[in-house]
């Protein structure tokens, strides 16, 4: 299988590096991480070691085949950009999957590519951008892979490879709610990381803090049912407290975002929790003024 990521950082060096054991992978990044991976290979520390030989290249007009599959693993606020940047290589064969975090993605890919070609991949994986031509692989978890589009299969393929590569990984029924569910546990807890500059397990440890991340979670389903998901906010709030205990030593990626000036996926959480919640008539007061707090943060 020939396979383009696009947005070679953290997540899509990870993803590539491993799925490059068994199919043809191409990463397209940025000029100093593919200079060093064409010297030295990609390194892979962590959870995964390994220094894989792969192609990498800085845009698409140097990859020489019609891909099977392009992954877009660029961060939320760059996925019009790239998908600009893949329409140049998408063959009538090709299809595409959104290895992003962040409610408005979809929506932005489904402009180019039709959407019984369109995939998204969810990953509780952590990475870590090193250096260039080094990524750390922080934490392994679970995967899932999901169609847009209702009786499509072609997904099990994909599933197929990223297990056989090592990548655990299921078939989501319903990627769409999943997106959704894995979103209002971001909105719950990246943005109140950052206005408290703490790791995530102090949301948990300050009793003020914990109850300002259940009403934003509260606000965050309302806004997930008035879109036509259906969550149940107490099965949410468990979810959003069992990542807090499982994550409780890591910075939020929102958090480590601001940290190394680099901008949020804020708009693309909360910010479309306050949008669309907005139009549908639902309170997401506490989410607009997360939004306007962390952008001003940047
Ligand atoms: N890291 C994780 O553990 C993890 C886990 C699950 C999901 N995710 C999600 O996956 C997505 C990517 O996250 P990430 O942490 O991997 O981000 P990242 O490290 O910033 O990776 C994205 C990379 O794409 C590059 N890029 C953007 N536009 C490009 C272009 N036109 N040409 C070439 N390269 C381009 C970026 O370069 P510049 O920075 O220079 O623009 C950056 O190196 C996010 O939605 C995130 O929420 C991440």
């Amino acid at each position: 299988m020939n396979i383009v990521i696009f947005g070679a950082g953290a997540i899509g060096s990870l993803f590539g590096g491993i799925l490059a054991k068994n199919a043809n992978v191409v990463l397209i990044g940025r000029k100093n991480h593919v200079e060093q991976i064409k010297k030295k290979g990609l390194r892979i520390k962590g959870k995964t070691n390994a220094v894989v030989d792969i192609s990498a290249f800085e845009c698409v007009e140097d990859v020489l085949f019609s891909p099977d599959l392009v992954i877009i693993s660029v961060k939320s606020y760059d996925t019009e950009n790239a998908v600009n940047e893949i329409k140049k290589i998408l063959g009538k064969n090709t299809y595409v999957m959104s290895l992003q975090n962040g409610l408005d993605n979809i929506e932005k890919i489904k402009k180019v590519v039709d959407k019984k070609r369109l995939f998204v991949c969810i990953t509780t994986h952590g990475s870590v951008f090193s250096k260039p031509g080094v990524i750390i692989h922080t934490g392994i978890g679970k995967t899932k892979i999901g169609s847009i589009e209702k009786n499509i299969f072609v997904e099990h393929k994909f599933v197929d490879l990223f297990n056989k590569s090592g990548i655990k990984t299921n078939v989501s029924n319903d990627i769409m709610y999943d997106i959704w569910a894995k979103g209002v546990v971001n909105s719950s807890i990246n943005p109140l990381t950052c206005f408290f500059k703490c790791k995530n397990g102090y949301i948990l440890k300050n009793p003020i803090l914990e109850k300002l991340m259940e009403q934003v979670c509260y606000e965050s389903v309302s806004g997930a049912k008035a879109c036509g998901f259906n969550l149940v906010y107490e099965d949410a709030l468990d979810l959003t407290k069992e990542v807090i205990y499982d994550t409780s030593d890591n910075f939020s990626s929102m958090l480590q975002s601001i940290q190394n000036g680099c901008k949020t996926e804020i708009d693309s959480i909360n910010g479309y929790i306050a949008k669309t919640g907005k139009k549908f008539g639902v309170d997401v007061s506490l989410n607009e003024i997360l939004v306007y707090i962390v952008s001003n943060l940047c």
